[in-house]
């Protein structure tokens, strides 16, 4: 029997006020509602206001966190956050997160997991308080997708949205925590799914903004014939690795990037539709920010409840996937 080492002890979230329907989509590239539902799921994505970065949605999904989990900012000792979409180059997002919680004990570090980051967040949290290296750590995993989104490329502006969730984790209690993680990556596959002009390889220079090199590009295809099996076979090693049997888990909340992905994930480990949680339709794919995101809104619409247990999925470039169990 595993006897958890940490526990989430609350969770919070932030969505940005605009919203962008597939109708909006439509007077911008040649799409419409049907193929983006009918493809993807997705009815409508929330959209980061100009002045609006990952730093401040992760810091307000941050603070109701703290709320929910009675945790004073001074108390935090680690702040990880997961993201894609940083506010700048360096210092990490989790820096900025820190000055804007006044959380100065903490030790603050960003991870690049793409979809897969919350997980790795989780894996990572997990394994410092088991080290006993720390007793209260915040995890976010934080997106404003749309500013690295080009809305002239129909194959992938319909896709993407912001958001944040985060999540506080301390010394497990009562048989409740993290049961298990599973994470794994392929960096081969790196051109499937990638920003190739951000870094210091291709630096914005006119030629990189001009071949559009500052946007996301995805091989929709690919990706999505990996993530059906990564995703399927990082949910069988999840419940191998923990002895879970499919009746055991409460709810599953896959990575909310295709209704097609989250469908096939949940019949590889038999998971009836009714225990799986979906609300791709209105955030679309938010990266990092899907899983706690969804999370959150399972807790708090009282869909998850303590001593229920819950599965995470998530698959993302790298490409990178990874699996968690968790006894809320
Ligand atoms: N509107 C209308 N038509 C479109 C659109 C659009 N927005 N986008 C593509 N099409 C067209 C294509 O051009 C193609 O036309 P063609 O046959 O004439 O060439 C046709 O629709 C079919 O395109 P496909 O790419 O075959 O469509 P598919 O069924 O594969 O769905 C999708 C595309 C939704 C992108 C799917 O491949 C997918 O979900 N991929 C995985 C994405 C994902 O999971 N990412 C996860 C990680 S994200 C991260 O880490 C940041």
């Amino acid at each position: 029997m595993i006897i958890p080492k940490s526990m989430i002890v609350g969770t919070g979230s932030a969505i940005p006020d605009k919203v962008l329907t597939n109708s909006d989509l439509e007077k911008i590239v040649d799409t419409s509602d049907e193929w983006i539902r009918t493809r993807s799921g997705i009815e409508k994505r929330h959209i980061a206001a100009d002045d609006q970065f990952s730093s401040d949605l992760g810091a307000e999904a941050a603070k109701k966190a703290m709320v929910s989990a009675g945790v004073a900012a001074e108390e935090l000792d680690y702040i990880i956050v997961a993201t894609i979409t940083p506010d700048v180059g360096f210092p990490s997002t989790a820096c900025f997160i820190q000055e804007k919680l006044a959380a100065y004990n903490a030790t603050a570090m960003d991870i690049a997991g793409a979809c897969t980051g919350f997980i790795y967040a989780l894996e990572l949290a997990d394994s410092l308080i088991q080290a006993q290296k720390a007793k209260t750590i915040l995890i976010i995993g934080v997106e404003t997708l749309s500013k690295v989104t080009d809305y002239t490329d129909r194959t992938t502006c319909v896709l993407f949205g912001d958001g944040a969730g985060a999540a506080i984790l301390k010394p497990a209690e009562n048989g409740r925590g993290v049961l298990g993680t599973y994470t794994k990556s392929n960096g081969s596959l790196h051109y499937l799914l990638h920003m190739p002009g951000y870094g210091t390889k291709n630096p914005p220079t006119l030629a990189s903004i001009e071949k559009r090199l500052n946007y996301i590009k995805m091989a929709g295809k690919e990706v999505f014939k990996f993530a059906v099996t990564a995703m399927g076979d990082a949910a069988v090693k999840i419940l191998e690795n923990t002895g879970l049997h499919n009746d055991d888990i409460d709810l599953l909340i896959p990575h909310q990037a295709n209704l097609r992905i989250i469908d096939a994930t949940a019949k590889r480990i038999n998971i009836p539709a009714d225990k799986v949680f979906v609300n791709v339709q209105n955030f679309g794919n938010t990266s990092a920010a899907s899983i706690p995101l969804a999370l959150d809104e399972a807790i708090s619409s009282g869909r998850l409840q303590q001593g229920n247990t819950v599965v995470l999925v998530a698959f993302g470039a790298g490409f990178t996937w990874g699996s968690a169990a968790v006894k809320l």
